[in-house]
């Protein structure tokens, strides 16, 4: 061991700690839900079902209801979920795309982001 290594114990140390205690993090307000809050269901249509079943394996409806896309784009979208492994039936793409160009078109308004308290690794 050379005469640096315990100094960069030490500042590996005290980095973890400091990490894992949240040390100097802003304190999370109590208003905020708890991890573990709901967040909202994708709204009711035709393929409601399709798309729980086909875009919320890898993330939360969030990410798709808070677009503002043109059918145009979402049919762009479609085809790249796809290719990422979506598994969309060629006879309904259509009417993925027209659900999600109704509900989250250019005019959607509808989205206000859910606020949880952040995670603290020490909890
Ligand atoms: C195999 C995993 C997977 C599935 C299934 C999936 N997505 Fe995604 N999606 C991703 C990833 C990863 C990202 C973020 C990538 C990025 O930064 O562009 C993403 C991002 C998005 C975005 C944000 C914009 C964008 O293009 O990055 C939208 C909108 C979206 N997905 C819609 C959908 C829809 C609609 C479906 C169902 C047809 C779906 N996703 C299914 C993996 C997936």
């Amino acid at each position: 061991m050379t005469a640096k290594a315990p100094l960069a114990v030490v500042v590996a140390v005290t980095t973890l700690f400091a990490t894992l205690t949240g040390l100097g993090m802003p304190k999370p307000s109590p208003d905020l839900p708890p991890l573990g809050t709901v967040i909202a269901p994708l709204p009711e249509g035709s393929a409601k079902g399709l798309a729980d079943g086909a875009c919320l394996n890898c993330h939360s409806g969030d990410v798709l209801r808070q677009q503002r896309l043109t059918e145009k784009q979402w049919t762009a979208n479609v085809t790249k979920m796809i290719g990422w492994g979506a598994e969309v039936p060629e006879d309904r793409r259509e009417e993925l795309v027209r659900y999600l160009g109704k509900n989250f078109g250019p005019g959607n308004a509808a989205f206000r982001p859910v606020a949880v308290r952040p995670v603290r690794a020490n909890r």
